[in-house]
């Protein structure tokens, strides 16, 4: 059963997984989606017909504009903001107040397992790969590999991360291993990936 405070705003027609915690004066708009065990912080928002898997946790003040698509396992920061609109507008040049059928939404992806830090903001349709880390205020103007840790505005990849979240150190020949449970990854033509070894 998933625990909803009294306070927040979840629509009916969303669904809700088995032992997700939706908190204080969060808002959860109708037909989106959450899995089971995830944590929506406080004053978070998810829009409508947005997907999220199972184990995402969104932050206080995380907003999540539709349509986005967040797989298992993401960690969205606090105030951290999702776009949808890469050329907004209020009204058009007609001067009518441009509604949600006069524009299309674009949503931005975050991938199995990633995370995307505080205050970070993601342009309209863009994907975050598979395990990747965004610093801290970052501004995510480009698509992010798996792996990567990316920080700044525009955000530039630094360096990769392993699945555990920490910088991975380079153990030589596009080897990279992580210093906290020794997993290694192989790097080629700019991608990592686990290494089979
Ligand atoms: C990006 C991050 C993972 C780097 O951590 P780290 O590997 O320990 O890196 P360091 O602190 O050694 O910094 C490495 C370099 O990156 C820079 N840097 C670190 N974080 C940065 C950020 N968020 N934005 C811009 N630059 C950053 C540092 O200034 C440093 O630059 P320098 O080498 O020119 O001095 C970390 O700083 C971060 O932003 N984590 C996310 C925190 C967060 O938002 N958590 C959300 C839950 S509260």
């Amino acid at each position: 059963m998933a625990r909803i405070l009294p306070s927040a705003d979840v629509d009916e027609r969303a669904t809700i997984g088995d032992g997700t915690t939706i908190w204080h004066l969060a808002q959860v708009r109708e037909d989106a989606e959450l899995g089971r065990d995830c944590i929506v912080g406080r004053g978070a928002y998810v829009g409508p017909g947005v997907r999220i898997g199972n184990e995402v946790k969104l932050q206080n003040h995380a907003l999540v504009y539709e349509p986005a698509v967040l797989e298992d396992g993401v960690f969205i920061g606090p105030a951290a903001v999702l776009t949808n609109d890469p050329y907004p507008r209020s009204s058009d040049v007609d001067g009518g107040l441009k509604r949600p059928g006069d524009w299309k939404a674009l949503g931005v992806t975050v991938r199995e397992g990633a995370a995307v830090g505080a205050r970070v903001v993601v342009v309209a349709g863009r994907t975050i790969g598979r395990w990747a880390l965004v610093g801290a205020g970052a501004v995510v103007t480009r698509d992010v590999p798996d792996f990567a840790l990316v920080v700044g505005n525009p955000a530039r990849r630094i360096g990769w991360v392993g699945r555990a979240g920490e910088p991975l150190e380079a153990a030589g020949e596009g080897l990279w291993r992580c210093p906290r449970t020794g997993e290694e990854y192989r790097e080629s033509a700019g991608r990592l990936s686990p290494s089979s070894r």
